[in-house]
């Protein structure tokens, strides 16, 4: 008996699609998962070797988390006590929706959202509202007021990944004021747009600000996601729901070192920016897509039905872009990443050369 319930369980749970990881390309340029190839990446492998020689692996990493928490705290002006961390903010999304959640829970947010999160609620059969983008790829308000007391959680990611959208600071900060229930802000991409919300979290107690190294600071493997809110919601996930150790002991001295160079990252960020345009005024000068506009390490544009032709032919070129279909009420839309100038000379030379 007891056999045939889990066997149950686990026929629904097969069922699931499940997070859809990009192909695996070898020897390609990679555009396509959001990374940051802007850093340099003998910078991060002299981090990694000067953090090595501090470390002592055959120790659990007792106070490691704390003293990474000091410098989040130091690089955006928060205090320690409103400030947690995750194996990646994916894990830190992960610990919320599976203990504050249940099938009565109902979530609003985008259409599309953050893949991993959309996976997360189908996982947990968490009930979600959808508010779809509109053909310029911007989200409407007005859509997200209305219905804002059908729901419990709030979640939107800003800017939002696939699009490169944020709201204006003023709508977003009255969304937040005006949603009753928890609302969760994921701000994997902050330091590529123009403003963060992190300041509210002082005032605003049901709101949570999730942020990464993965992408600004180019530390996607080392998985080193933090969130900031106010200290009942970090003391409580710290003390009772996160696991003791949740960070590897390299993850911390690493991050750490980092996070003590900020400089030098906040100054990639704006090379990035600076890319990002260059990439969106060429695409736009090919004629034959639609670009939207990018807050973010990444350019969406539609290319309609030569979308599957472009991506293939990028590959076999060395090229992975990211091959999305649909987004909102756009065929065949494509999202590159920005990379490094190199990088990105070559994706836009490749797709010129296809074009002629
Ligand atoms: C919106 C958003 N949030 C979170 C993440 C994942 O961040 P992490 O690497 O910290 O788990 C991503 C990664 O693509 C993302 O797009």
């Amino acid at each position: 008996m007891r056999n045939d319930w889990f066997a149950k369980e686990l026929e629904k749970y097969s069922k699931l699609a499940g997070y859809k990881k990009p192909e695996k390309h070898s020897n390609v340029i990679k555009l396509d998962s959001n990374e940051n190839y802007a850093v340099s990446d003998e910078f991060l492998k002299k981090m990694i070797n000067e953090a090595k020689e501090n470390m002592d692996v055959r120790e659990y990493p007792l106070g490691g988390t704390e003293r990474l928490v000091q410098d989040i705290s130091k690089y955006i002006g928060i205090p320690k006590e409103m400030i947690g961390v995750g194996n990646g903010s994916d894990q830190i999304i992960d610990l919320f929706l599976s203990n504050f959640t249940s099938k009565d829970t109902k979530i609003l947010t985008s259409d599309p959202t953050f893949g991993f999160f959309e996976e997360r609620c189908k996982l947990y059969s968490i009930p979600t509202i959808k508010i779809p983008f509109d053909k310029n790829m911007t989200l409407n308000l007005e859509k997200f007021l209305s219905n804002s007391k059908k729901a419990s959680i709030l979640y939107l990611d800003t800017p939002n990944n696939p699009t490169g959208f944020r709201f204006e600071k003023r709508d977003l900060e009255r969304l937040i004021r005006e949603f009753k229930g928890l609302v969760i802000m994921d701000e994997a991409y902050v330091e590529f747009s123009d403003y963060s919300i992190v300041e509210m979290t002082k005032k605003t107690n049901n709101l949570i600000v999730l942020r990464t190294l993965s992408k600004s600071f180019g530390l996607a493997g080392l998985r080193v996601g933090y969130f900031v809110a106010n200290e009942r919601i970090i003391d409580t996930f710290t003390r009772v729901i996160q696991y003791p150790y949740p960070l590897n002991t390299l993850a911390i001295e690493v991050g750490i070192m980092a996070l003590r160079q900020s400089k030098y990252f906040a100054d990639v960020a704006n090379l990035v920016k600076k890319e990002r345009s260059r990439i969106i005024t060429n695409l736009q000068q090919m004629k034959i897509f639609e670009v939207f506009d990018s807050k973010a390490n990444f350019v969406l544009f539609a290319a309609g039905g030569s979308s599957q032709r472009i991506y293939k032919a990028l590959i076999e070129q060395g090229i992975s872009i990211k091959n999305l279909g649909k987004v909102g009420p756009h065929e065949g839309c494509l999202r590159v990443t920005v990379g490094s100038q190199d990088m990105n000379s070559k994706f836009l030379t490749a797709i010129r050369d296809l074009l002629n």
